[in-house]
This record gives structure tokens, sequence and C-alpha cells, in this order.
């Protein structure tokens, strides 16, 4: 983890490296409004991916729950592609997501192999653009066109 994302962070934050429960990933996916996911879906992301964190929050004389989170899926070689940044609503727009950013960021520039370039892409929602943009991303198009396959 980034030493520094710790001191990005408001009061009753803290900064974990991991993933989420699985039904705390499938309540923080549908309640920041990213489609749902099936147990079985999620039960593969701490085992399939190559690096995640978290934020929790704990409010006084509550237990510490979490609230944010982000992961990359890749080969730790140069293929990296980060996924699932979803901040509850209820604590938007205080800079987690960009802490969040920023740690996945950190790691793979900190634990790629020295001697290439990461390749580093992800799919960017109307709500994450601004924070991607803010921390280095551009648009792939037109010289590259993200694509999804649709049954
Ligand atoms: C995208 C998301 C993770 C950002 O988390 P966050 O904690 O609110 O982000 P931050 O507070 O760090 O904000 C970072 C920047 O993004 C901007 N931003 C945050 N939420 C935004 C939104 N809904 N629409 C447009 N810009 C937004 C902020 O203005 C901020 O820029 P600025 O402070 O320099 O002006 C969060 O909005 C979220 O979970 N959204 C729903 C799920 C989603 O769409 N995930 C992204 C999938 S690609």
């Amino acid at each position: 983890m980034n030493p520094n994302s710790r001191s990005g962070l408001p009061p009753g934050y803290s900064l974990h490296d991991g993933y989420v429960s699985v039904p705390d990933y499938l309540h923080l996916r549908s309640v920041s409004g990213l489609s749902s996911k099936t147990i079985s879906q999620a039960n593969a992301v701490s085992t399939g991916s190559w690096y995640g964190c978290y934020i929790t929050y704990e409010e006084p004389g509550k237990e510490s729950l979490p609230i944010g989170m982000g992961r990359i899926i890749g080969d730790g070689g140069w293929y990296f592609h980060i996924a699932d940044m979803a901040v509850h609503p209820e604590h938007q727009r205080k800079g987690l997501g960009d802490v969040i950013l920023k740690a996945l960021l950190w790691k793979i520039h900190n634990e790629s192999p020295e001697d290439g370039e990461p390749y580093i892409t992800l799919f960017a929602d109307e709500a994450g653009r601004k924070l991607y943009y803010k921390n280095g991303f551009v648009d792939s198009a037109p010289g590259q066109l993200g694509m999804a396959w649709r049954a």
C-alpha cells in the first residue's frame, strides 16, 4: 500500500489492502449504481485479481464498514485493468475515489517490472471520468476503441 495514501483520508476513514467480503462487494456495487452481479461472480474477485484495496469508515460508537473499493485484474508483468471503482453515495465527493485510484496506480508503478512500461486500462463511466483524467488517463480513441462483447 502507498503509505502516502493514508494522509489523504478524512477522519474516520482507513485504507486497506485486499478485497471486501462477497456480500459487501455485491452491496457496494449495487448501491453505487454499478450493474448487479451474482455470488459466484463475486467469489472470483479475491482469487482472480492482481491487487485490490478498499476503504472502511468507522463512525464513533459503531462498527467499521467498507464504503469504497477498487481492484486491478492483471498479469503482474505489463497488462493491468482497473475495475470495480465504487464509493458508497453517502461518502462520495470526499476524495476517497482519488485515494483508491492512486493506491492502485502506486501498486502498479512500484511492483511491475522496471524494464518496461505498464499498460493500464479501464472503462470509464461518466461518474469516474474526471477522476481518471486527473490521474493521468487519456481517451484511447480514436487510436484505439474500447470494445465489449454483447450477446
Ligand atoms: C467514480 C467514483 C468512484 C468517484 O468516487 P468519489 O470518492 O466520489 O471521487 P472523489 O471524491 O475522489 O472525486 C474525484 C473527482 O471526480 C469528480 N467526481 C466525483 N464524483 C463525480 C460524479 N458523480 N460526476 C462527475 N464527477 C465526479 C470530483 O469532482 C473530483 O474532482 P475534483 O474534486 O477535482 O473536482 C464514485 O463517484 C462512484 O462510486 N460512482 C458510482 C460508480 C461508478 O460509476 N464507478 C466508476 C466506474 S468507471
